[in-house]
């Protein structure tokens, strides 16, 4: 059965020591936690190792928010695959609209950092997402397609079973604007017969798909009920533990 599941990605905020007090505050709001959600949490890279010794034993599991797309070496400023397995994180984040828009991430660069991410144990938080002109214009489902075709459709399934993925939609990243239960419900379950059709029944059965785009408290129920949204990924409530566990406890 597919899991429900709950990951922060706190993109680039807090310093170390302002990371430290939220996941300190967070440890604490979870600790009688008896739930079924994944709870994850990406913090900044710096962040990993500290917050990998602070969540030692609670219900919450480490994600980072990239990866680099080469092995080791000479690739100034990268931190690779194996740097974040080190640090005890389980996932990363890949795929991000933010990565693709502002890094001009391709869907080759996605689909090495993927393959990557799983050479080293680790499983990728993967997604797609359409902008808002391309929704406007009905090509949401064409482009989200497509992000998948280019990507992670080239796993075999083996490895594509050890994915999560997160249907983003750009238009409400950050803006408030989120997308109605109806219109998630619409994608994910668009994005599902796709696996089953690339794949089969029972690898889109098990996959877990988590709704991102300015999930808060006040809709997190009404998105999490949906029968094809599996939770969400969250970005600016998840810098608020009162937020955040109140997502989670949706
Ligand atoms: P917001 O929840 O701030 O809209 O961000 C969503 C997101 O991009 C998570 O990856």
């Amino acid at each position: 059965m597919r899991k429900m599941i709950v990951a922060g990605n706190w993109k680039m905020n807090t310093t170390l020591p302002e990371g430290e007090k939220l996941v300190k505050e967070l440890v604490d709001l979870l600790s009688d936690y008896k739930g079924e959600k994944g709870i994850i949490i990406a913090p900044p890279f710096t962040h990993l190792n500290a917050v990998n010794n602070l969540i030692t034993n609670t219900s919450i599991h480490l994600a980072a928010q990239n990866c680099a797309s080469e092995e080791s070496g000479a690739y100034t400023g990268e931190v690779s695959a194996a740097m974040i397995a080190a640090t005890g994180a389980k996932y990363v984040i890949l795929g991000h609209s933010e990565r693709r828009e502002y890094f001009n991430e391709s869907g080759e660069t996605l689909l090495r950092k993927t393959q990557l991410t799983l050479q080293n144990q680790l499983n990728p938080i993967f997604c797609i997402g359409e902008q808002l002109t391309q929704r406007e214009s009905e090509q949401h489902e064409a482009t989200v397609k497509k992000q998948l075709e280019e990507t992670v459709f080239k796993l075999p399934k083996s490895d594509f079973e050890k994915l999560i993925l997160a249907y983003e939609p750009v238009w409400a990243i950050g803006t408030g604007k989120v997308a109605s239960p109806e219109q998630a419900q619409e994608m994910h379950a668009f994005i599902r017969q796709l696996i089953v059709e690339k794949y089969d029944e029972k690898t889109a059965e098990n996959m877990s798909i988590l709704y991102g785009g300015s999930c808060k408290p006040n809709n997190a129920t009404e998105l999490f009920s949906q029968q094809d949204v599996d939770g969400g990924l969250i970005g600016g409530a998840s810098l608020k533990a009162e937020d955040f566990r109140a997502i989670i406890n949706s």
